[in-house]
């Protein structure tokens, strides 16, 4: 009998553009930043022939008919006997690009569906075609944001995506969503042809816009925080002259700077959806505040999130257990809640599985998906859910993660702020001589390391560890 495959759920970050909006259509760079908020699609068999679209509140499946069709086209084969189904955290309205999103899980999703181990630049290169075959036109710097997650430095096709190491401690991103929804397809056809019959004023336009983009990026990486506003004031002017701004996008954009933001922009296509300041910590509620009383609306949305990658099958509804710095539980809340915001301090567990050598396994975070590629992070990493104590989270996520059921040992308790979120970490050892049986979604290899072999590869700069492992190695006294 032939075994019906479980569910597979992916999940695809929402989008904005920090630099370079329709000169990227041109050729010229872009700098886009991957949401905490998340678009998943869902597939699981179905006895039916055929394939059963729900997209509940979204009317236009055309996006996930063209990803079929491509995929179907890429591979020579049939997609058949399945049900596909969306679920969003985002509207579709606020020019978080939810087409590319859908776009880019769907193909992903249809990749694991069919078991075929595809690179991530090619699935860019379907999901491309894609959007293309809808749309005709865009230069493809959201479906790459949605892969890839995190702040990349885009060139239209793909020809560039390189990811930028945003390092801005106490600044924020703030986004403003106007109410109005911007029709891009039709405004870069306005663009095009008002570049046809003024070709030199708008070319020096974009040559202008270029520049800022590869000095953003610049600033981006040293983490000057002041360059970065001033840069994206100038980006703005720039855009206004394209005559792309409005007059709800620029009333929001002042109110922002007025209130303390370094500097704010349109992020987009233009005249509609959402604008985005760069603001000190200190002065974030001023601003929210101040577009606020602007007629916007403040989207809470931290950027920088994981590119694409595979959920449990309703990953978006989960609960996570929310904290007090005691660990005593003070509510529930989503995992894209918890995600968007550090003061939701939510339970997440660690765990060490040493041999009986005394070595201790870590894992390689897979190279083609999720932040920190290629990061060496302890042995199994993961949240805990509602209903759920430390510890059967830890057996669960071991039996996920690296295929092995064994019982675990509490070591200590703590919290860690990331960039994004605050965890209280429950760290646990285990010990296992394996085999291993690595989620290979997840992780490249596993390997087990002895005390010296760890401090020795720690000196070489191409041997990158996550700083949470750190921390966990140190509370163990491996390291
Ligand atoms: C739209 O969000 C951004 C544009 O540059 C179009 C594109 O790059 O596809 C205007």
């Amino acid at each position: 009998m032939v075994q019906k495959q479980s569910p597979i759920s992916v999940s695809a970050p929402g989008k904005l553009l920090l630099f370079g909006e329709h000169a990227v259509v041109y050729g010229y760079p872009c700098i886009v930043s991957s949401v905490s908020d998340r678009l998943t699609v869902s597939i699981e068999e179905s006895k039916k022939s055929g394939v059963d679209i729900q997209t509940p509140g979204v009317s236009d499946q055309r996006f996930i008919r063209a990803s079929i069709a491509e995929f179907e086209k890429r591979f020579s084969i049939t997609i058949d006997h399945c049900i596909i189904s969306t679920f969003s955290e985002f509207s579709s309205s606020f020019g978080f690009g939810s087409s590319a999103a859908v776009t880019a899980a769907t193909i992903k999703a249809l990749a694991l569906f069919t078991k075929k181990n595809i690179p991530l630049k090619d699935i860019f290169d379907i999901s491309y075609a894609a959007v293309l075959s809808v749309q005709g036109v865009g230069s493809g710097f959201d479906i790459a944001s949605s892969l890839y997650g995190g702040t990349i430095l885009f060139e239209a096709g793909g020809k560039r995506i390189d990811p930028i190491p945003v390092n801005m401690p106490g600044h924020s991103f703030v986004v403003g969503y106007t109410g109005e929804k911007a029709d891009t397809v039709a405004i870069v056809r306005e663009v095009a042809e008002k570049r046809q019959k003024y070709i030199e004023k708008v070319d020096r336009i974009f040559t202008a816009i270029g520049d800022i983009v590869l000095q953003a990026k610049k600033a981006l990486e040293e983490g000057d925080e002041s360059r970065v506003g001033t840069l994206m004031n100038f980006n703005q002017e720039y855009l206004r002259d394209l005559g792309v701004s409005s007059e709800k996008l620029e009333a929001l954009i002042a109110a922002s700077k007025n209130a303390g933001a370094l500097g704010a922009k349109l992020t987009g296509a233009g005249r509609g959806d959402c604008m985005i300041a760069l603001v000190p910590d200190e002065k974030k509620s001023d601003v929210e505040g101040a577009i606020e009383k602007s007629g916007g609306t403040v989207l809470r949305v931290t950027l920088g999130a994981d590119g694409v990658k595979r959920a449990t099958t309703d990953d978006q509804k989960e609960l996570f257990i929310v904290v007090d710095k005691n660990d005593t539980v003070i509510g529930y809340r989503s995992r894209g809640d918890c995600h968007a915001d550090k003061t939701l301090v939510h339970r997440a567990i660690n765990i060490l599985i040493l041999n009986d050598k005394e070595e201790v396994l870590l894992q390689k975070r897979s190279m083609t998906k999720d932040t920190q590629p290629g990061y060496w992070t302890t042995s199994v990493g993961g949240h805990v859910s509602k209903e759920e104590t430390y510890e059967e989270a830890a057996v669960r996520e071991m039996i996920e993660e690296v295929g092995i059921q064994d019982s675990v040992v509490f070591v200590t308790k703590f919290i860690f702020v990331f960039s994004q979120e605050t965890e209280m970490e429950a760290l646990f050892t285990a010990r296992s001589n394996g085999p291993f049986y690595p989620n290979a979604d997840e992780i490249d290899e596993v390997k087990f390391f002895t005390k010296n072999e760890l401090i020795r590869t720690l000196l070489d700069p191409s041997f990158k560890l996550t700083e949470l492992s750190y921390e966990c190695l140190k509370r163990i006294h491996f390291i």
